[in-house]
């Protein structure tokens, strides 16, 4: 969602640079955004814009500090105005923030009456009039971002930029702030990807926890104030991941990453036998997750049961808190998450917590609030994904957890073998690439396009159907196989595409005949299986590789609704409404 970069160095084209480190965050998703530096010997220039950053340039100002935000409407509509930085009355105080102050009304009719007039209509304007308002009683402003904060309920990250002393204070309790810093420049951000081009030394900033960066350097503060020590943390990312390279998208780069992830996973087995070890020991166990996260954990409960022989029950972190009554201090919840941010898995997790369940995470972003706060956390080490969709994040998911059953299943040689060949099948559908591109611009005019699976096929399909809709618009839904005759056969017409998983399990027959029931009512049926058949009018091949085969099999969705979305000519990066991490309910 929102993004945050703030520059504070010896370059003095900071607008430029900002603008770059907000470009750099765009794959969080926005509709808004705005930039305020101060500019050599003279006064706060600010620029607030609605839409996408584009092919703005900032004017050639001479400065060398400002912040910029990108931001994601939720109170207030996308105007220039409610675009952020905010400014206080007397233009002291600078703010951008990312969250929901929850007490904001009652707060601004008390600014109201005390002669503060309001720019906009978002709740976060409130903080910058509250600082200033503070400023009128204390001059440590350390102390003043401490109160002001104390004062605002709901989850926030903010930075306040004080342009007259060229210092920014940076405070949380909720989304991420990084902070990076060298000899000449330093950097705030909302993700640590907008660091990369500078350094890979970063820290981030713990909740409650003050970091004041001014041009000596940048000290860090407890929540009572009192000096204590930065540490960094090395980030194992190079300038090429967060980068496009040769690929036209990023969404097309991370798909075609996705063979070196599967192999790469079945490296960590020493760190998923730590999560084995620690689930069974549990009574009962939980996955919990958003979106493909949530289709990834559905897929977790079948390779549970199937290979480990383990109960799972999986939730999505929205519903979490209405199925806690089960959960005690015997429990184990694992939230699969690639941001590692999702609020609505976070706040369920809370709650199990405060029943003394162990909570464990399996993220992709390092530093991320669940990978920090979990009991037990599992990095999956995917680089970093900035096509807003979930590729190659929700195939590091599964393969993940596949290895986790095997390993509580002592068959990881066997899981390693299936997931060698799932990576070569990826490889396989990648030289097919064309194909796949070919079929996508035959069905692009559909209205609706269907799925179908049976057991993990079913979970799969749910996400091929997600992951189609998203980046191309048409309307599209899994379902199992077993559904059809129970009403979901009554939305098939003469030439509507339906996909069928059919791979060699034990679902085969079965998925077969629902594709002669599909056909039958005039169905365009498009076979993924390792064996072709006469039912099928487009056929994809993906060679057996046991449970892993969903793998590959999503693969082929992930570049029908990339190459859908092309023949639309649309950005598959950037899906209209869609935010990369939801860090708000
Ligand atoms: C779909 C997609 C979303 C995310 C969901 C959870 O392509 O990207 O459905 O999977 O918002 O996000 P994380 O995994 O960051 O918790």
């Amino acid at each position: 969602m929102c993004g945050i970069f703030a520059y504070l160095g010896e370059k003095t084209n900071a607008g430029e640079l900002i603008l770059q480190g907000l470009t750099s965050l765009e794959y969080r998703g926005y509709d808004s955004w705005g930039v305020a530096i101060k500019k050599e010997n003279s006064k706060l220039h600010v620029e607030k814009h609605p839409g996408k950053i584009g092919e703005a340039t900032f004017p050639p100002f001479t400065a060398s500090s400002g912040i910029g935000h990108t931001r994601w409407a939720t109170h207030g509509g996308v105007t220039a105005a409610n675009a952020h930085p905010h400014v206080s009355c007397n233009d002291e105080v600078v703010l951008v923030h990312n969250g929901i102050v929850e007490n904001f009304e009652e707060l601004k009719q008390n600014l109201q009456k005390a002669g503060h007039h309001f720019k906009s209509e978002t709740d976060s304007e409130v903080i910058a009039h509250l600082l200033e308002e503070e400023m009128k009683n204390e001059t440590d402003l350390k102390e003043v971002v401490l109160r002001v904060f104390r004062m605002l309920t709901g989850m926030s990250a903010i930075i306040v930029f004080f342009p007259g002393t060229n210092q920014f204070f940076a405070i949380k309790n909720g989304s991420p702030l990084v902070y990076s810093g060298t000899q000449s420049e330093q950097i705030l951000a909302s993700d640590a990807v907008a660091l990369i081009p500078y350094t890979n030394n970063v820290f981030f900033l713990p909740d409650y926890e003050l970091l004041e960066m001014n041009p000596h350097g940048a000290r860090l503060y407890d929540e009572t104030g009192t000096e204590k020590s930065l540490k960094t943390v090395t980030l194992e990312i190079d300038k090429s991941q967060v980068e496009k390279g040769a690929f036209a998208h990023f969404m097309i780069k991370e798909i075609h990453e996705q063979a070196a992830i599967v192999k790469q996973l079945t490296k960590k087995t020493d760190q998923i036998q730590n999560l084995a070890t620690a689930i069974q020991k549990s009574n009962r166990f939980y996955f919990v997750g958003c979106g493909s996260a949530y289709y990834a954990a559905l897929c977790g409960e079948y390779l549970f049961s199937k290979i480990a022989k383990i109960h799972a029950n999986s939730s999505f972190g929205s519903e979490f808190s209405y199925h806690l009554d089960f959960i005690d201090n015997t429990s184990t919840v694992m939230a699969v998450s690639q941001s590692g941010e999702t609020i609505d898995i976070i706040s369920g997790l809370q709650k199990a917590r405060e029943k003394g369940a162990h909570i464990m995470a399996l993220v992709n972003v390092l530093g991320s609030t669940l990978y920090r706060t979990a009991d037990s956390s599992f990095l999956l080490g995917a680089g970093p994904e900035k096509a807003v969709c979930s590729t190659k994040a929700f195939v590091a998911q599964i393969t993940a957890i596949f290895l986790l059953a095997h390993t509580m299943a002592h068959t990881v040689d066997k899981g390693t073998k299936d997931l060698f060949n799932a990576a070569r099948e990826i490889t396989s559908i990648l030289e097919r690439e064309k194909s796949i591109q070919e079929l996508a611009e035959k069905i692009v005019k559909s209205k609706n396009i269907f799925v179908l699976g049976r057991g993990i096929s079913y979970p799969g399909a749910l996400e091929s159907a997600l992951k189609i809709k998203e980046v191309c618009y048409i309307h599209a839904e899994g379902f199992a196989g077993g559904e059809l005759k129970h009403g979901v056969i009554a939305l098939i017409e003469k030439g509507t595409p339906v996909i069928i998983y059919n791979p060699e399990d034990e679902t085969y027959e079965d998925s077969l005949s629902s594709a002669y029931e599909v056909k039958a009512r005039g169905a365009y049926v498009i076979g993924i299986s390792s064996k072709p058949n006469p039912v099928f009018d487009a056929y994809i091949e993906v060679k057996n590789c046991g449970e892993a085969t969903i793998i590959p099999n999503v693969v082929i969705a992930q570049l029908l609704g990339y190459y859908l979305a092309l023949a639309k000519n649309l950005d598959p990066d950037k899906p209209r409404n869609l935010a990369k991490s939801v860090t708000v309910k």
